[in-house]
């Protein structure tokens, strides 16, 4: 079976993450990345091995983005979503779905509409602090929560001109991720 051509919109934060994975995943490959910010865009490119477009609809044009990635900040999903229905391309969109109950319904109604195929990103539940920490409550280890606060560290690499604070790592340190539900359960997950 062919590898399937993804393409990633939206470079920031977490969609340079994205692509990155991409670009490692067994049955896909990255065939191209696209953002509003050219520079960000050709420089990802030129790291990743793929093409670089600043407009999502020539990027949709391009035979070998066969799905699509949207990572771009929460209150500019829709423009994006509607663009890819329209493509008929399958879609993975980060979560969460919009900044209202409003567009949440219309993206709702445009991905319905156009029977495309779309997975949110709800990856946490693939986390396996997460999964643990599920399991435990699942099996009743910690009583009922009443109340979960959660926080995580994540070694995003730093990337110039981007507002989001991150903390530089080298490419080598682990991940950690910490769960906490209130009052009686902690768990922390070495990821890498
Ligand atoms: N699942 C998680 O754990 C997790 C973690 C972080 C962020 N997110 C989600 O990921 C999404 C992106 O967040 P982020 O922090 O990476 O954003 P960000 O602000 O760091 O980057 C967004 C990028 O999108 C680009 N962009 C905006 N509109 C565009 C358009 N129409 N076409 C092309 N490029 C466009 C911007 O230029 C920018 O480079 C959000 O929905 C956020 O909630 C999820």
């Amino acid at each position: 079976m062919e590898d399937i051509g993804v393409a990633v919109v939206g470079l920031g934060r977490l969609g340079y993450v994205h692509a990155l994975n991409l670009k490692k995943t067994q049955a896909s490959k990255l065939t191209a990345v696209c953002d509003m910010d050219s520079d960000l865009a050709e420089s990802t490119a030129a790291e990743l091995g793929c093409k670089a477009y600043t407009d999502i609809r020539s990027m949709l044009d391009d035979k070998s983005v066969e799905a699509v990635c949207v990572v771009t900040p929460t209150a500019y999903h829709l423009d994006p979503v509607s663009v890819v229905a329209e493509s008929g391309k399958p879609l993975f969109l980060e979560k969460p779905l919009a900044s209202s109950m409003d567009e949440s319904r219309k993206i709702e109604e445009v991905i319905r509409t156009s029977r495309i195929k779309c997975q949110v990103g709800f990856q946490r539940r693939f986390d396996p602090a997460f999964a643990e920490a599920q399991q435990m409550i699942r099996e009743g280890t910690i009583g009922k929560p009443v109340y979960i606060n959660a926080y995580s560290e994540i070694p995003f690499l730093l990337l110039p001109g981007l507002w989001i604070r991150r903390r530089v790592v080298d490419s080598t340190s682990t991940c950690s991720c910490t769960i906490s539900i209130l009052p009686v359960f902690s768990c922390e997950t070495k990821l890498h």
